[in-house]
């Protein structure tokens, strides 16, 4: 039985890597897709949910328009990485259908709210404004989610924004810390693990290779989203962030890591986003991935999007 998920993205190449990937297991059903801003500005995270999907022909997957702005902090984007649509590098038409009418957090609130308990998987691979939101609007929808599997954060790895913090920690610290501290489950991608999985120059050539119009995007995507990392951390390969959380749920043996209790700062100035490990004693709430077997991973990645 596919496991259903919520995606709650905010595309960004990575991001549309990981739907590419959800879409091309069996082992997952997307549900929904709800947008956020993060990466870009709505309403082109919503048009770029909206463009993938038509891509390859699941205009059957509804899309909900999600959250404008952080909960309390300024609006940050990352045009810087990925350019001005947030998807550059391919060449992607616009959807001609639009999202359903309503609002991203309320479809993750009814969802929840019809739904068994311990039964709702989230993944957000974006800031966590939606799902604070819900969980702030809803309380009633905690027991309904059996687990929150997010790319974000840094541990013992220095952050991708600010020198303690990742960029989907630090956009919106408020929500993610309403969903670090609701007591819902989560297993977490973060930093550690996800520059781990760098996705080599050399396996773009296999996507360029294979005909058709998914591969050939990936590969675009790619091709231009790796350049920032790659000029700053002089790696060879881009880090593929989203895909580390649809990746785990497809086969959960890829990765490694420990259970820990942990928080997300948003009242320090000097270290908002930064995410830790307690040390009160609290109980934990969070699956942490520190490792990844890179081969496997990335021969899952390139196989499913030749797949679509
Ligand atoms: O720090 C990487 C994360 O921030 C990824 O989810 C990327 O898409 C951006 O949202
Ligand atoms: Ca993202």
């Amino acid at each position: 039985m596919p496991r259903s998920i919520i995606l709650d993205t905010d595309p960004g190449q990575d991001d549309a890597l990981a739907l590419y990937l959800a879409l091309a297991a069996p082992e997952i059903s997307v549900h929904s897709v709800v947008s956020v801003a993060g990466n870009v500005p709505q309403p082109r995270v919503t048009d770029n949910v909206l463009a993938l999907l038509s891509l390859v022909g699941r205009d059957d997957i509804p899309v909900y328009r999600g959250c404008e702005l952080p909960l309390i902090v300024e609006q940050y984007t990352a045009e810087y990485v990925h350019g001005d649509t947030g998807i550059d590098g391919a060449d992607i038409p616009p959807s001609a259908r639009s999202a359903e009418s309503k609002h991203g957090v309320d479809h993750i609130i009814d969802t929840c709210m019809d739904a068994d308990d311990n039964s709702v998987t989230l993944v957000p691979v974006g800031p966590l404004t939606n799902v604070g939101m819900a969980i702030a609007k809803e309380r009633r929808i905690i027991p309904k989610i059996r687990e929150i599997v997010w790319m974000g954060g840094a541990f013992d790895e220095p952050g991708n924004t600010t020198r303690l913090a990742e960029f989907n920690a630090v956009v919106d610290p408020h929500a993610g810390a309403i969903v670090f501290n609701s007591g819902i489950d989560m297993t977490i991608l973060p930093l550690d693990v996800t520059h781990k999985a760098l996705f080599p120059p050399s396996q773009i050539t296999r996507l360029r290779e294979h005909d058709s119009v998914v591969a050939h995007a990936c590969a675009g995507m790619i091709d231009f989203y790796q350049q920032y990392d790659m000029d700053k951390y002089g790696w060879e390969g881009a880090p593929m962030h989203d895909p580390c959380a649809v990746a785990y749920l497809i086969d959960p043996t890829l990765f490694t890591g420990r259970r820990m209790s942990v928080a997300m700062e948003y009242m320090n100035d000097d270290e908002m986003g930064n995410t830790y490990e307690r040390t009160d004693g609290s109980e934990p709430n969070a699956t942490v991935m520190f490792d990844v077997d890179r081969e496997r991973f990335l021969e899952l990645l390139v196989t499913s999007w030749c797949s679509l």
